[in-house]
């Protein structure tokens, strides 16, 4: 048997592809799935790894769409490394990286730059996302096709918005040619201005410069008409209003090809925790309001909202440790995202089975990629966690090169085990 075969025995096997929930094995050899059931027998030539997962819950591995890696060029804050390592701790076995990188991903050259680095230094799946503009300048589009051509899965100029309708209408053009997605950061950028949290009652009384929800919600509703003109599959990011909520779940019932993800952040905090101005809960975009939150929790529950992401985004202390309104916008999440998101699930919002759906197959149809399921022959990527086991967030013993964690020190439930991919254990947590 190979390092990549193993048999997972006894452990409570989701799998929302096969609708399957229930105690069963899987037997994994040279690194895809051979055999799934109940008390497999497996006839054994040489010694076959074990893992007993009684009492732990197996899934498809986890996939986020939204993860800033920062190589090249952002390598003080993370590396291809240190990134894929925490998304490995975090329980993922794939990521797809943005292009807001130094430089950008716009071009074949640094998608196959960064296909390169991965193959050595990364424990997990890689899927580059391409910029949508060269050097994200939103000026003229992007090597779309060589890209494609090297291995990009979507487009995306997150971090900043395609202000150019035009353009961004051209881009979904391409885009069907390329069968990709594209993948919109919603903020309009004039009415976002020097804002640094979201507009509203705490704003005022915290002296800090606002960034309406509208802000958010023009994009949301431009791009979607643009999808329906152009018929591309648009995807928006980081959805954080009921607003935007509002619009996605209405494009999404006039048949709109539309697909959307939230944070685990936007539904956690609200603004109010900004009154520390712990720059580590500035983010764009903002944290918004409780009924934001309702709004977001609700739709993933019903489907308007797809699937679960991070938006990873480590800065160093320099870029955070500094006024509220010079930070950067961004925190960590790979390593947090999961107990942020089953905490929902504990307390009844919603079905674990969805929510592991939203963390596998929802994501792996968004960005095209055969991932997302334990089906005979595929991929053995496989994620367990331990849903019982409490433990408390310590930024310090993160694999992230990064600390920007607004959740440093809250303690959660349910942690990732072992992070499998292809067969082959990467990360193995505390039992
Ligand atoms: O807060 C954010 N940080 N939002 C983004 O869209 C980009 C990200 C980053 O790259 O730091
Ligand atoms: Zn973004």
């Amino acid at each position: 048997m190979s390092t990549n075969s193993l048999l997972i025995k006894n452990g409570r096997v989701i799998d929302p592809s096969q609708n399957k929930d229930a105690v069963q094995d899987i037997f994994v050899l040279n690194g895809k799935i051979q055999a799934l059931g109940k008390n497999l027998e497996i006839p054994k030539d040489e010694p076959l790894p074990e893992i007993d997962a009684t009492g732990f819950v197996v899934t498809p591995g986890w996939i986020d769409i939204h993860t800033h890696l920062r190589e090249p060029g952002g390598t003080h804050k993370e590396t291809i490394e240190t990134g894929t390592r925490s998304a490995a701790a975090g329980g993922f076995t794939s990521i797809a990286c943005m292009a807001n990188t130094q430089p950008v991903n716009d071009s074949s050259y640094i998608t196959t730059y960064i296909r390169q680095k991965v193959a050595t230094d990364s424990p997990v799946n890689v899927f580059p996302i391409g910029a949508v503009t060269k050097g994200l300048k939103g000026e003229e589009l992007a090597e779309i096709g060589s890209m494609r051509e090297a291995g990009i899965v979507a487009i995306s100029d997150d971090g900043k918005t395609v202000m150019n309708a035009y353009l961004f209408r051209k881009a979904l053009d391409y885009s069907r040619r390329f069968d990709l997605t594209v993948i919109s950061h919603a903020e309009d950028l004039n009415l976002k201005g020097l804002g640094v949290m979201n507009e509203g009652y705490n704003s005022a009384r915290f002296g800090l410069r606002g960034i309406p929800k509208a802000a958010e919600e023009v994009i949301v509703a431009r791009d979607i008409y643009l999808a329906e003109l152009t018929g591309a599959k648009l995807h928006i990011a980081h959805a954080s209003t009921a607003g935007s909520v509002a619009l996605i779940r209405e494009a999404k019932r006039r048949g709109i090809r539309v697909t959307a993800e939230v944070t685990p952040h936007h539904l956690t905090l609200t603004d109010e925790v900004v009154g520390t101005y712990d720059t580590n809960t500035k983010v764009a975009p903002p944290l918004r309001e409780k009924e934001d939150i309702e709004a977001l929790q609700e739709a993933v529950a019903d489907g308007t909202i797809d699937a679960l992401a991070s938006d990873h985004a480590p800065h160093s202390r320099e870029e955070k440790e500094v006024e509220y309104d010079h930070a950067d916008f961004g925190m960590v999440g790979l390593e947090t995202a999961f107990p942020l998101y089953y905490a929902k699930v504990l307390k009844n919002h919603w079905d674990l089975s969805k929510m592991v759906a939203a963390m596998t197959l929802k994501p792996a149809q968004i960005i095209g990629v055969k991932k997302g399921t334990l089906q005979l022959g595929s991929d053995a990527d496989i994620s367990i966690f331990d849903p019982g086991q409490e433990w408390v967030v310590d930024r310090s013993q993160f694999q992230s090169k990064s600390q920007n964690s607004p959740f440093h020190g809250w303690t959660m439930r349910g942690k990732p085990v072992f992070t499998i991919v292809g067969g082959k254990i990467v990360y193995r947590g505390n039992i």
